[in-house]
């Protein structure tokens, strides 16, 4: 099989991506309606690119309710094209109807058992079909407190993208999102988030070099509100968000898009 054209970022100016993730939220019709919502919410941000992810169910009703301005993501796939896993969505069969795929969210890995050689895989064929993979890192409480955040954050993104081409790897959105900050209401602070991104970055360029790793957006994801958005978003290694629960309100994520347009001097 022929490999889709890689969507190189190599020499590009790191573009503010923010990403709505609405896990196991909404009917395909409510999808839709929260999509046409959200894309009539934010009415002045040229200059982000945004995502939604819906559940896959509802992947080709919103993408047919949205235009090309705004990018659709899967939540999940799996990295065969083809055969016999019930229930699993492929790359392949995700070409046209969306355009990114989140992987590795620290709920797949908490309760469906998602290993790093797995998000590995799954990363190779996102690559493969052209589709943006949103690579999810992160510590639990307990690892925090023992101080384990950048040996565990360095052995995911080496797990994740290990063998990645920097023309590949400059393709790669991360996102960054700790444990104890999704859906707790308890966020980190911009600071500490700022350093894990940079640990982050650090790990990239000893995977693909100073260039992809300079190019490769990192997002930060964790009770991100309108209120506490633009604490990460001007951060100088953060360059969006992965949104979950104020996604599901139009408003709220609109504002927290014009927080990542403020990037854009
Ligand atoms: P919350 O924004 O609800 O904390 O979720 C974050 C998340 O997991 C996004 O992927």
């Amino acid at each position: 099989m022929s490999s889709a054209p890689v969507h190189s970022q190599l020499g590009s100016v790191r573009r503010p991506i923010v990403a709505a993730n609405w896990k196991m939220h909404t009917t395909p019709t409510e999808a839709r309606d929260l999509a046409v919502k959200i894309s009539e919410a934010i009415t002045d941000a040229p200059g982000v690119e945004l995502v939604i992810c819906p559940p896959a169910i509802s992947l080709y009703n919103v993408r047919k309710a949205l235009d090309s301005t705004i990018g659709v993501g899967a939540q999940n796939i799996y990295w065969k094209d083809a055969g016999p896993f019930t229930g699993e969505i492929s790359a392949a069969m995700l070409v046209g109807v969306c355009e990114y795929a989140i992987i590795g969210h620290s709920e797949r890995r908490q309760h469906f058992g998602e290993t790093d050689e797995a998000v590995h895989l799954k990363v190779r064929a996102a690559l493969t079909h052209g589709l943006t993979p949103i690579v999810c890192v992160g510590e639990t409480l307990a690892q925090r407190e023992a101080g384990q955040t950048n040996d565990l954050i360095a052995y995911q993104v080496r797990g994740a993208l290990h063998g990645i081409s920097p023309e590949e790897l400059s393709s790669v959105v991360m996102a960054y999102e700790p444990v104890w900050a999704i859906g707790t209401g308890i966020a980190a602070s911009g600071d500490d988030a700022n350093a894990v991104a940079l640990r982050i970055r650090s790990v990239l360029e000893s995977i693909g070099g100073s260039d992809a790793a300079q190019a490769v957006r990192i997002q930060y994801g964790g009770s991100v509100t309108a209120a506490n958005a633009a604490e990460f978003l001007s951060q100088a290694e953060i360059d969006g968000a992965l949104v979950g629960g104020a996604s599901l309100k139009p408003l709220e994520f609109a504002a927290i898009v014009q927080a990542a347009a403020a990037r854009i001097v």
